[in-house]
């Protein structure tokens, strides 16, 4: 059976070119990057160069850029680091209620610790209104965390206005960049973040490899304690091929980004070719589905993500059905999935607990193909009528009709 991949936002594909670049810091290139024989100079400078293609990725510097994990240890790095490590009871702390939970969960260890914490509501489209800020900054505010682009919904946040709100108060500001790394252009000068998360996995690097972008002169307290790597901001033996990957990743995207024509092949060569392959999949879908419709279609998205609601359907019931045949989708957040909570993203919208239960996100890749989406626009609305046909509420609310 042919695989049909749009659970993009849980993790991407390794591009070829990224695990071509990768595959010499396994074999003949295996040294440690802080040796000084040649193997380790090796290793060094492939490390300094990823550093460079990161930092031109996000226009910032790349003695700004400290290589992590992943988009969790970033965020965590950010909240716990950017707090300063001095934290007094009583300093405040401001994200929002639609944060990954790499953030949230973060902010509520925070809030253990004495931090008072305030989250952020956001509007039935998902977005984070600079007014709620403005409201909830203090003159012991020292951080804000809100995130670039959401993951269930795909909503851009107005993240320079939030920026700007919070260094008028004195605090720094942070933001959750993982979904919208390589999916849109970034700036961090023009963002005016001071801290900024991006994760490879989501950008078509190996997973388990990410970064943090911290502006200079923003004293960063360490997370681990070690040796002297990533100038004692990020202890620990660099993982050389991932961070290669990483910077293989960030290049690609750069010339992506770029681009405006679609190619021959199918595949989106463009963000608003990628923009307009998933417009014709929701349209599609929702001309196909009587009781569907888009979670945050009304806020800027990233051109690659759908969160639809079919009423009368389980999401995870759809979601198995999909993946019988085939099409892999996702039914909120992946680190929710076997979770039976709505999605906290959707019910702070304001969806009621059935809507978001019978919510599912599709999110593309720059390798879906317009053959796939003719395909979904089959699956899709077929998988909803059978389970309809099988749900009681669906059958009362048709045959009272
Ligand atoms: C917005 C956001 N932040 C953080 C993360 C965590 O990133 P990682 O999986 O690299 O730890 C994710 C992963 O889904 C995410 O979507």
């Amino acid at each position: 059976m042919q695989r049909i991949y749009l659970d993009a936002n849980a993790t991407t594909p390794l591009l070829p070119e990224v695990l071509e670049a990768m595959r010499p810091y396994w074999t003949e290139s295996f040294g440690n990057a802080s040796s000084i024989h040649q193997q380790g100079q090796q290793a060094r400078a492939a490390v300094d160069r990823a550093r460079e293609s990161v930092a031109a990725l996000l226009n910032g510097r790349a003695a700004e850029v400290v290589f992590t994990s992943g988009g969790t240890e970033s965020d965590n790095l950010a909240l716990f680091g950017g707090m300063g490590g001095t934290l007094a009871a009583g300093d405040h702390l401001i994200t929002s209620c639609i944060e990954h939970h790499a953030v949230l969960h973060a902010a509520e260890a925070l809030a253990e610790r004495g931090v008072d914490v305030t989250f952020l509501p956001c509007t039935a489209e998902g977005v984070v209104e600079p007014a709620a800020l403005a409201a909830s900054l203090r003159p012991n505010t020292r951080l804000v965390s809100v995130m670039l682009a959401n993951n269930e919904t795909g909503a851009i946040q107005p993240v320079r206005e939030l920026a700007d709100l919070a260094h008028a108060a004195g605090a720094l500001f942070h933001t959750d960049a993982v979904q919208a790394a390589g999916k849109m252009p970034l700036d961090v000068k023009a963002l005016g973040c001071d801290l900024l998360s991006i994760s490879g996995h989501k950008m078509y690097a190996p997973q388990g490899t990410g970064a943090l972008f911290v502006r200079r002169n923003v004293r960063l307290q360490p997370l681990f304690f070690g040796g002297r790597h990533e100038r004692g901001r990020r202890p620990g033996t660099e993982n050389v091929a991932g961070i290669v990957g990483l910077g293989k990743a960030a290049e690609l995207a750069r010339t992506w980004l770029a681009a405006g024509a679609e190619g021959g092949d199918g595949k989106p060569e463009s963000p608003q070719a990628l923009a307009a392959l998933r417009d014709r999949l929701e349209q599609g879908i929702l001309a196909q589905v009587e009781q569907s419709g888009v979670n945050g279609g009304e806020a800027a998205r990233v051109g690659n993500t759908s969160n639809l609601y079919f009423d009368h359907v389980e999401a995870e019931a759809l979601v198995i059905a999909l993946d019988l045949k085939g099409l892999a989708i996702s039914g909120g957040s992946a680190c929710q999935s076997g979770a039976t909570e709505p999605s906290h993203v959707l019910t702070a919208m304001g969806l009621s607990p059935a809507r978001a239960r019978a919510s599912v996100r599709l999110s593309l890749s720059r390798l879906t193909t317009e053959a796939e989406i003719d395909c979904a626009l089959v699956l899709i609305p077929a998988a909803v009528a059978r389970l309809r046909e099988l749900s009681p509420s669906w059958q009362r609310s048709h045959s009272s009709r």
